[in-house]
C-alpha cells in the first residue's frame, strides 16, 4: 500500500468517525428546559389547570374519540394523518400502567416542554411540544394536577403507522436542531395574548405553512397553510386584507367563542374542536388572543 493510499484511508476514517460522533451528538436528547421546582412553588390551582388544558387543546387529540361519557377521559387513540404516516395519540389519563399516572412532574415537564419521554426518547413533533415549550412553570404544574384529577382509562396505546425512515425517533434529534432549540420559550415579559396564541394555543401549528422537513416557515407566520391530508386548509389569520384584516376584535372574539364568522358562516374542519375548547375560556383570554392576532405582522396570502 503506498503512502498516499494509506493517508487517504486514514483521512476517510477520521472523517467517518467525526461524522458519526457529530450525528450521535445531534440525535442525543438535549434538555433545553430544566425543571427544578422548590417545594414551596408547588401549590396548585385546579381551575387554572383546566383553563390551560382548554387553551392548549390537549383534549382535541387525547380525548377518547369513541368516548361518550360527559367526564373527560384522556384515553387517546385519535388518528392524526400526516405526510409522514399516521400517528395515534397515546393514553394520557392518570392510569398507572396504561396512562401517565406514575409520572413525576419532571417527567411531565420533559414531555410537554422538551419533547422527551421518561425513557429518554424523542417524541415526534405531531405532539405540539414545539409550541408548548413556552408553557410557564405555574401553568405546567396546574395542568399536571388537573390531568391527575381526571378518571383513569385502561385503553392500550396503538402503535403509530409511519413511513420509513420517519419511524426512527432518533431523526427527531436532527429536526430539533433545525426547528426546536431556536424557538422562544420565555413568555414572562410578553403580552398574555402572545403567550396564549404561540405557546398554549399553538395556532401556528395549523395556520403557518411548513417547510418540506415539517418545520414552521416563520417568515409566513399565521399566513395560512395547506390542508393536512384531506382536511380543510387553515386560512390566513394575519391582519392583511387577504387575511382577516377586515375583522374587528369583537368579530374575532365572537368567532373563537361561537364559531360564527362576521358573514355568519360557521367554522368547519379542525377549527371546530379548537373553538369547542376556546369557548370554555374566560372571556378575558379571548380578548387577549383577539388583540394579539390584530397586532401581528400582516402577510399576504399566496
Ligand atoms: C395535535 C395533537 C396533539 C395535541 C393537541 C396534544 N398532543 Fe399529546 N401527543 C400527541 C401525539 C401524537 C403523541 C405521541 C408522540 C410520540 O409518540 O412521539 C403525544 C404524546 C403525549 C404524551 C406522552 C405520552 C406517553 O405515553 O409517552 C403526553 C404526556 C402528552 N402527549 C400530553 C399532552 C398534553 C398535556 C397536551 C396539551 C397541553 C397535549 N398532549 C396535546 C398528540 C397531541
Ligand atoms: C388543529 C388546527 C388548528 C389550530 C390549532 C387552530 N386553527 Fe384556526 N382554523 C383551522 C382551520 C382548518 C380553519 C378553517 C375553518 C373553516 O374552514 O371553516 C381555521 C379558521 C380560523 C379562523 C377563521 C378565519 C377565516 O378567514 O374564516 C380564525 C380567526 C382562526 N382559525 C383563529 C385561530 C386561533 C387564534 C388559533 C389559536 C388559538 C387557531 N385558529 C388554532 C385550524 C386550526
Amino acid at each position: 500500500m503506498n503512502n498516499w493510499y494509506r493517508r487517504t484511508l486514514v483521512g476517510l476514517g477520521i472523517l467517518f468517525v467525526t461524522f458519526f460522533c457529530i450525528s450521535i451528538a445531534l440525535i442525543k436528547p438535549k434538555y433545553k428546559y430544566q425543571f427544578n421546582p422548590q417545594p414551596s412553588e408547588l401549590t396548585y390551582n385546579l381551575s387554572n389547570g383546566e383553563r390551560v388544558f382548554n387553551a392548549s387543546g390537549c383534549g382535541s387529540c387525547h380525548l377518547d374519540p369513541n368516548g361518550s361519557t360527559p367526564s373527560l377521559i384522556l384515553a387517546g387513540g385519535h388518528a392524526l394523518k400526516t405526510d409522514f404516516g399516521t400517528f395515534y395519540s397515546p393514553n394520557i389519563s392518570p392510569h398507572k400502567i396504561y396512562g401517565i399516572g406514575s409520572w413525576t412532574l419532571k417527567n411531565f415537564s420533559d414531555a410537554v416542554r422538551n419533547g422527551i419521554s421518561p425513557n429518554k426518547n424523542h417524541y415526534f413533533p405531531s405532539f405540539p411540544y414545539n409550541s408548548y415549550q413556552g408553557m410557564s412553570d405555574e401553568d405546567l404544574v396546574d395542568l399536571y394536577q388537573f390531568l391527575m384529577s381526571l378518571s383513569p382509562s385502561e385503553k392500550r396505546n396503538k402503535p403509530h403507522d409511519l413511513h420509513f425512515p420517519f419511524v426512527l425517533r432518533e431523526l427527531v434529534g436532527f429536526w430539533k436542531h433545525l426547528y426546536f432549540y431556536s424557538v422562544q420559550n420565555d413568555y414572562s415579559k410578553e403580552p398574555e395574548g402572545k403567550y396564549l396564541v404561540e405557546a398554549l394555543g399553538h395556532c401556528a401549528e395549523c395556520h403557518t405553512p411548513r417547510t418540506i422537513l415539517g418545520g414552521l416557515n416563520n417568515k409566513r407566520s399565521l399566513a395560512g397553510a395547506k390542508p393536512i391530508k384531506n382536511e380543510g386548509a387553515a386560512p390566513n389569520i394575519t391582519p392583511h386584507k387577504t387575511g382577516i384584516g377586515n375583522w374587528t376584535i369583537d368579530d374575532i372574539i365572537n368567532y373563537l367563542d361561537t364559531g360564527f364568522t362576521p358573514d355568519f358562516d360557521s367554522a368547519g374542519g379542525h377549527m371546530v374542536a379548537v373553538i369547542t375548547n376556546l369557548s370554555k375560556l374566560p372571556k378575558k383570554d379571548l380578548v387577549e388572543i383577539a388583540k394579539y392576532i390584530k397586532s401581528i405582522k400582516p402577510v399576504a396570502s399566496n
